[in-house]
């Protein structure tokens, strides 16, 4: 028993930073490499500072900048964790289709995700990234408790 290829997703909230935290912490135990996820949506208008909008597109990675950045930022944090073998990837379209195809690309073993992302703060349920990937991952899934 074990992993060899932990996939974890980040929207670059705090949240998802600790599940972050959380796969970089078991890729060190079973010594697996890590790919740190972050899917965009190229929604013109929908940035974090737009307020015509509504919360479910204001709170999305509109752009690849972003996207890279809070890659990037998900491979600092585990790097605090000591872990060195981080991957990044970063792609347009749907998250929790980007972390199954990341995960069938990479051998994955293990999706890793948060159960809240930066729309929990007017949601109380799990959020869809999570929900999604439960039903169609072709591994196994963890759901950090985040609240
Ligand atoms: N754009 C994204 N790219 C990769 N992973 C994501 C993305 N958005 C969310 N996730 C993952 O899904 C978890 C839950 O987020 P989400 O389903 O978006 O909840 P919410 O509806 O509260 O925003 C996050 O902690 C993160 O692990
Ligand atoms: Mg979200």
């Amino acid at each position: 028993m074990g992993y060899r290829n932990v996939v974890v997703g980040t929207d670059g909230s705090e949240t998802a930073a600790a599940a972050v935290r959380h796969a970089a912490q078991l890729a060190k135990a079973f010594g697996a490499r890590l790919t740190v996820v972050t899917a965009y949506a190229q929604t013109a208008g929908a940035g974090a500072d737009a307020t015509d909008v509504p919360d479910e597109l204001r709170w999305m990675v509109t752009d690849v900048n972003g996207a890279e950045e809070r890659a990037g930022a998900g491979k600092a944090v585990a790097a605090e964790v000591g872990l060195d073998d981080v991957r990044t990837r970063v792609g347009k379209g749907d998250p929790a289709e980007m972390l199954i195809e990341a995960a069938e690309d990479t051998g994955g073993d293990l999706i890793v995700v948060g159960s809240k992302g930066m729309a929990s703060a007017s949601r109380f349920v799990l959020g869809s990234v999570p929900n999604k990937v439960s039903h169609h991952a072709p591994c196994d899934v963890i759901i950090v408790h985040t609240v």
